[in-house]
């Protein structure tokens, strides 16, 4: 399967920061091996749509609503996205979970409303550091997950999947390519059991990926990509995951 490197900006970034980002990244990658997007704040979505216009590298959004549209201030519908290009949404992130009080029905229905606006969503699943202490990393995956099958089924293999431990986002501790293999066979696991397009559906690895540790981590088997956060604000670092993985 080709790779994908999604970059995930989070809230980061300006109007004279980002030109400088996207001339570099629009320059470094060419259409070819490796599929290559960026997640910016909804603000920069028509900077990145006019100055990405031509270029290799797919748009992305953070997060969208779950409703299509109406009295939700402050939300941004799937429609709207899809006028600035957006090909991608992240949807569950754990900072969404953590700080938004996001519960896995209410990510898989965001999931559906992207499907819905023909826009993939880019679901992200994982592990706290107190869980993965528990035991209970597996059961925390699958769970996540199984609420989006419920309400996805038919459209599963449309998504793209992440696994994120918590504990190894911004932390700077990896996940070892062995840890994070073996949570990506669970997930395999699951979405064979639901789907027979399975084998379409990317599963990546977020959580501290850089350029020394790309390579090992993008060679395990279950491994199609990487969602990178600190390292995606820098076009040379980047730059140099993507080329890992082409
Ligand atoms: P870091 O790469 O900064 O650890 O962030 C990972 C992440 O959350 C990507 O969505």
């Amino acid at each position: 399967m080709k790779k994908r490197i999604f970059g995930n900006w989070k809230m980061n970034g300006s109007l004279a920061s980002n030109a400088a980002l996207l001339d570099a990244l629009a320059q470094g990658v060419q259409a070819g091996a490796c599929d290559v997007a960026v997640c910016a704040p909804a603000p920069y979505l028509a900077q990145l749509q006019a100055v990405l216009a031509g270029s290799a590298i797919g748009i992305g959004a953070q997060d969208l609503s779950a409703h299509t549209e109406g009295a939700y201030t402050g939300e941004v519908s799937g429609a709207m996205l899809r006028e600035f290009g957006v090909r991608y949404v992240l949807v569950g992130h754990s900072e969404r979970r953590q700080y938004h009080a996001e519960s896995d029905e209410l990510v898989a229905r965001k999931a559906q409303a992207a499907l819905a606006c023909g826009i993939t969503p880019v679901v992200c699943v994982g592990e706290t550091l107190a869980q993965r202490e528990a035991g209970e990393t597996e059961a925390v995956v699958r769970r996540q997950l199984a609420a989006v099958v419920q309400v996805n089924g038919h459209c599963l293999s449309e998504i793209v999947l992440a696994y994120e431990p918590v504990w190894a986002i911004g932390t700077g501790k990896t996940a070892t390519p062995a840890q994070a293999q073996a949570v990506h066979a669970v997930l395999r696991a699951q979405l064979l059991a639901a789907t027979t397009a399975a084998g379409r559906i990317p599963v990546l690895y977020g959580g501290s990926m850089n350029a020394s540790n790309a390579s090992e981590l993008l060679s395990q088997m279950d491994i199609d990509g990487g969602l990178v956060g600190g390292a995606s604000l820098k076009a040379a670092d980047f730059l140099r995951i993507v080329a890992c993985a082409q």
